[in-house]
């Protein structure tokens, strides 16, 4: 039987290659020569003919995409997100899904924080201000914040992120209260309180977003839920942008309903909501929740372990729920 073909949708880094390059059983590993996003057709052609492919959260796998690639076995996200993939079609059509957990949770509660603290103290605006030459000098009304110790963090979600935000927030002396489907041990035994989600958006004066998108938390942000929280609150976004209605945010933010918000992701990435970048009170960051060198490099191995496991038959410890048992190809 030939060695598996593999297809990587753009470059990652070299551990995650080395990986696969050197698998006894891959005949071919190939990563797109594109540094951009591939269109559908290019996607379409290169996945066509593969055992596996590494993807990125920018490609849409859908039915009609794996349709076409009938000897696919093996999606590997390289990210922990997987709402780009359509599970149950990979599950009917027998292709095993697998994610980049636990090795990104670390640097994305740090990019958390950083959204946080910047947004509360108006790091990027104090910034820009003092480039232009326009710091007056130290007076006591100057350029006031928010305080962060002793506030209410309010985490949307209870899984590994929000739970190494939480951790995060005890050096704070902030009272945390959470909102998920179900109470979590985890996050109880940490001294969050579980909430109902008019609770939490009543009470946080930081709203951290730590769930899924998913077809229930799309927009889970929206007017009704802006309306209920401070006009002090500040939101924070590290998950996906779809989960906030961002033309919304924009009219919250504009008319002061609320104070300001942090985020990594947009309703429409690259692109911006109408209004979001003029606004003082945002710090808008470029999708970098788990962009550091070392988690970077851990998540290409981690996707490349991922997909060859799958396609030996072997359920890889990242196998995403939902999608096909891992299964050898057959002749
Ligand atoms: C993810 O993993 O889902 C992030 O958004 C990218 O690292």
């Amino acid at each position: 039987m030939p060695g598996f073909s593999i297809y990587v949708t753009r470059a990652i880094p070299e551990s995650g290659l080395a990986l696969l390059e050197s698998a006894p059983d891959v005949e071919r590993v190939e990563v797109s020569p594109h540094d951009r996003p591939l269109e559908r057709s290019e996607l379409e052609r290169a996945l066509a003919e593969r055992d596996g492919a590494i993807v990125l959260l920018t490609d849409t796998i859908d039915d009609a995409l794996l349709a076409r690639a009938p000897g696919l076995r093996a999606i590997a996200c390289y990210s922990v997100g997987t709402d780009n993939v359509d599970l149950a079609a990979a599950k009917r059509r027998g292709v095993a899904v697998t994610n980049t957990p636990d090795v990104l949770t670390d640097a994305t509660a740090d990019m958390t924080w950083a959204l946080l603290l910047a947004t509360a103290r108006r790091v990027a605006e104090g910034d820009a201000l003092v480039r232009a030459g326009k710091f007056p000098g130290w007076s006591p009304l100057f350029f006031l914040g928010a305080d962060v110790s002793g506030s209410v963090l309010g985490l949307l979600g209870a899984g590994r992120i929000a739970s190494a935000v939480l951790a995060r927030a005890r050096g704070f002396g902030m009272r945390v209260i959470y909102c998920s489907r179900a109470s979590k041990p985890a996050l109880d035994g940490a001294g969050a309180r579980f909430v109902s989600m008019d609770a939490l958006l009543r009470e946080s004066d930081f709203l951290s977003i730590h769930v899924p998108l998913t077809k229930d938390t799309r927009h889970a942000i929206d007017e009704r839920a802006l309306s209920l929280m401070k006009p002090t609150a500040i939101l924070v976004n590290t998950s996906r942008g779809p989960i906030v209605d961002e033309a919304a945010l924009v009219r919250a933010l504009s008319q002061g309903r609320i104070a300001g918000a942090g985020l990594d992701v947009f309703e429409d990435e690259p692109r911006l909501a109408p209004g979001l970048a003029e606004l003082g009170s945002v710090v808008l960051a470029p999708h970098v929740g788990s962009a550091t060198r070392a988690t970077r490099s851990r998540m290409a191995v981690l996707a490349a372990e991922g997909c060859l496991f799958s396609l030996r038959g072997t359920k890889p410890r990242n196998w995403v729920e939902g999608s096909a048992w891992p299964a050898r190809r057959m002749g």
